[in-house]
């Protein structure tokens, strides 16, 4: 994964993978670390299109998860320990800063709150993250999810909700597993930053609008 950077940077990304490592252990929502080795590869293609700082990308891929509030019960203290620990990597102050803007402003919910400009680099990371969230993946991730959260399946009597605020995506009281896809999955397609993310989500796209069909004619005992 990390030929490009170098043998000196490649120390450093496998301690930020061991330290992510350490930080999702407990994670079952989908938010494990083959997410996090996914995200990563991902970026790391992604960047081979770019003029991108390749340690920037793969750090911020590994790292990102680890603030969310979801899995930590402080972000604010995560956010204190990442920094911690990349100053004990010796990595310099700017990198450092970039890398923390980067995963802290990168969520989906926290862009349905306000647009923040992203560097190349976090617009990489963001479409490498919203990309395993669509597609085969993207469907097993989200029937994980609802499973852990106790989230219906499907009800034809609730409607997806539309312009979603970033309180909605945290109501589970009102979501399907279905609607899910509605809400967001199918959206991300539009919202992705680079070329290259979208050419691979087009496909994406497909497997997913092929399985929501397929699973309402069955429901519906249709075929
Ligand atoms: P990300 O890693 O992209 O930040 P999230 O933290 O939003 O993803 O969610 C983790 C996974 O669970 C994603 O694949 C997402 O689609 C799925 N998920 C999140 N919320 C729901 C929901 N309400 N219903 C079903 N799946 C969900
Ligand atoms: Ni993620």
């Amino acid at each position: 994964t990390i030929k490009k950077v170098g043998m000196f940077m490649e120390n450093k990304i496998e301690a930020i993978i061991l330290f992510a490592k350490q930080k999702l252990a407990a994670d079952k929502t989908g938010h494990n670390m083959d997410h996090l080795t996914r995200v990563a590869n991902m970026s790391q293609k992604l960047s081979s299109h770019y003029h991108v700082n390749e340690f920037i990308t793969i750090s911020a891929a590994y790292l990102h998860d680890v603030i969310d509030d979801k899995l930590v019960s402080d972000p604010k203290e995560a956010l204190a320990d990442i920094n911690n620990f990349l100053i004990q990597l010796e990595i310099d102050k700017n990198t450092i800063n970039q890398i923390i803007e980067i995963i802290t402003h990168m969520s989906y919910s926290s862009t349905l709150e306000h647009d923040y400009p992203l560097s190349l680099e976090g617009q990489i990371v963001q479409d490498a993250d919203w990309l395993d969230a669509i597609g085969a993946v993207g469907i097993m991730r989200a029937i994980y999810f609802g499973g852990h959260h106790g989230i219906t399946i499907y009800d034809p009597t609730i409607n997806p909700r539309t312009n979603m605020t970033k309180k909605d995506i945290r109501d589970f009281s009102r979501e399907t597993v279905i609607n899910h896809f509605y809400e967001k999955l199918l959206l991300i397609k539009d919202k992705l930053n680079t070329k290259e993310a979208k050419k691979i989500a087009a496909h994406r796209q497909e497997i997913m609008l092929q399985f929501l069909n397929d699973f309402k004619s069955e429901w519906d005992a249709q075929s």
